[in-house]
């Protein structure tokens, strides 16, 4: 029987990871756009993989267990990539935080509670929780431990508190750093690994929205400027996650990875720092 691995978003990072460390597993692929899981499905079963692609809304618990259902019917779940989302220029405030941050929250709830020992798991994040100024010893905890349920309702997560929607995907992805660390908790206790990348800058369908959006000359700005001078590839992501899903990982866990080129570094310390 073959390993089972879930992944959700048939984007680039997403595909390029499970083409990666995907290979002869049972991969069964989540998308709210079926006719993007059918595209990754055909490209990446033409290339020998075996990928069945279901139709799934992050953002709905119902069909995070629908998705881990249809994959356990090929057996205990080795492995999830989570790599499904909305950047800030593709959707509304509400929908980002109902996307990238309770519904990764609940993935990585519910697949924590089925995962195999010996299993591991990766979501993804991006660089740009790392902007924000620190959040609160208090908040941080809310952020991890709340129970999923709740998660909305916080204070800080309230509409009257969310600026636009670029401060909504930036608390969402500090939200993913934090679940990551308390899930992986949960997942230790069953004998399997839980960690975060935040990409910088890829070069993906989501980040082009990004190029041609209101936001475009921030970007561009922002990877000419950056140490490495370019935007990076999904498969320059693979190559961190395929550390992370391998034993070479063994010891990682709870972790966030960021990999952005050295954006980050120059935003607080280089050219890229904010004009006063
Ligand atoms: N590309 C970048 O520059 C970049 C940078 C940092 C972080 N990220 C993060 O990486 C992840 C993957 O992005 P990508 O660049 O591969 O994007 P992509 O646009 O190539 O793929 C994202 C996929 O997620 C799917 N999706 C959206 N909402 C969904 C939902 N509710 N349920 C299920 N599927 C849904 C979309 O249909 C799409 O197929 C996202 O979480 C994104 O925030 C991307």
């Amino acid at each position: 029987m073959k390993d089972v691995m879930i992944v959700t978003g048939a984007g680039q990072i997403s595909m390029a990871i499970a083409r990666r460390v995907g290979f002869g597993k049972k991969i069964i692929l989540g998308d709210k756009k079926i006719e993007n899981a059918n595209a990754i499905a055909k490209i990446m079963n033409e290339a020998g993989f075996d990928v069945e692609p279901v139709e799934m809304d992050l953002s709905s618990r119902e069909s995070i267990l629908a998705l881990i259902a249809k994959a356990k019917e090929y057996g205990e779940i080795k492995y999830l990539v989570n790599g499904a989302g909305v950047s800030p220029s593709q959707a509304p405030v509400e929908a980002i935080l109902k996307v990238d941050l309770y519904g990764t929250a609940v993935l990585l709830e519910e697949v924590g509670k089925v995962i195999a020992n010996g299993g591991v798991g990766v979501t993804i994040s991006s660089q740009s929780g790392w902007r924000m100024p620190q959040l609160t010893a208090e908040q941080d905890r809310q952020l991890a431990t709340t129970p999923t349920e709740e998660l909305l309702s916080l204070d800080i997560l309230r509409p009257e508190n969310i600026e636009n929607t670029l401060h909504a995907y930036q608390m969402a992805k500090r939200c993913n750093e934090k679940r990551v660390m308390a899930e992986s908790v949960k997942w230790g206790e069953r004998g399997a690994r839980l960690n975060d990348i935040a990409p910088g800058i890829i070069v993906t369908p989501l980040a082009i929205d990004e190029f041609n959006g209101p936001r475009g000359d921030f970007y561009k700005n922002m990877f000419a400027k950056c140490p490495a001078g370019r935007p990076g590839t999904a498969d320059e992501v693979a190559n961190v996650a395929e550390l992370l899903m391998s034993e070479r990982g063994a010891f990682i866990t709870g972790s966030t990875f960021l990999i952005d080129g050295g954006a980050t570094a120059s935003y607080f310390y280089g050219p890229l720092q904010p004009k006063e």
